[in-house]
């Protein structure tokens, strides 16, 4: 499992010492949370600020883009440094043309649904994307509750991804927290975005830290 911490939770003042102290506690990925203010209510973080990640770790970045118009800003982040990089079924219409695009440019491909996206809207994509996002709030903010129906989600994509020997992998972002990070792996997750859980309090090394105890 790879645990990945979510900057926008972060002391954005000081970003370079959160991420090394998530790294010290074991965090192999850090996350972006890119929101445009239309796709989803909230405003954040950009391409200056993948590039200020990029600089402060040598962990692969993982940006996650709750905008519309998506392709428009794909070159953008990855030449900010994205290793991987995520966009809405709900918000891209040519979802085929994106995921292609990013393979050409060498970054992994993920699609990222919202708690109400069915997951058989993935029918078609699946074989071609590297990883499957599955939003466990509805996006928009840090901070928010957990939807218990996310876990039977997890379980019933491992299963549509194993029974057609795909290689996509899951992952799973919203709500994550030391009670309930062992059940979404149980059910198959295997990257952890943790936004809160990681950075909103005391230090992010020991948070990270009881983050991955707790699914031992
Ligand atoms: C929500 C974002 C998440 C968020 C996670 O829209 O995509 O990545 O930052 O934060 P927590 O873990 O606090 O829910
Ligand atoms: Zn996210």
């Amino acid at each position: 499992m790879i645990l990945a911490p979510s900057i926008l939770a972060a002391d954005l003042g000081h970003l370079a010492g959160a991420i090394a102290a998530a790294e010290r506690g074991g965090a192999r990925l850090v996350h972006v949370d890119v929101m445009d203010g239309h796709f989803v209510p909230n405003l954040t973080l950009g391409p200056a600020v993948v590039e200020a990640a990029r600089r402060a770790t040598r962990l692969p970045i993982d940006v996650h883009l709750m905008i519309e118009n998506a392709e428009r800003y794909l070159d953008a982040f990855i030449e900010a440094g994205a290793t991987s990089i995520s966009v809405h079924v709900e918000a891209v219409p040519h979802l085929e043309r994106v995921v292609a695009h990013l393979g050409h440019r060498g970054v992994l491909a993920g699609v990222a649904l919202n708690p109400a996206t069915p997951i058989g809207v993935l029918e078609e994509i699946l074989p071609e994307i590297d990883f499957v996002l599955l939003m466990t709030v509805n996006p928009g903010f840090a901070g928010q509750t957990f939807l218990p129906p996310s876990l039977d989600k997890i379980r019933r994509l491992r299963t549509a991804i194993a029974s057609r020997e795909l290689r996509a992998s899951i992952q799973v972002d919203g709500g994550i927290n030391t009670g309930n990070i062992r059940a979404v792996v149980e059910a198959g997750a295997e990257i952890v975005v943790a936004g809160s859980s990681a950075f909103s309090k005391g230090d992010p090394e020991t948070s990270v830290r009881a983050l991955l105890e707790a699914v031992r």
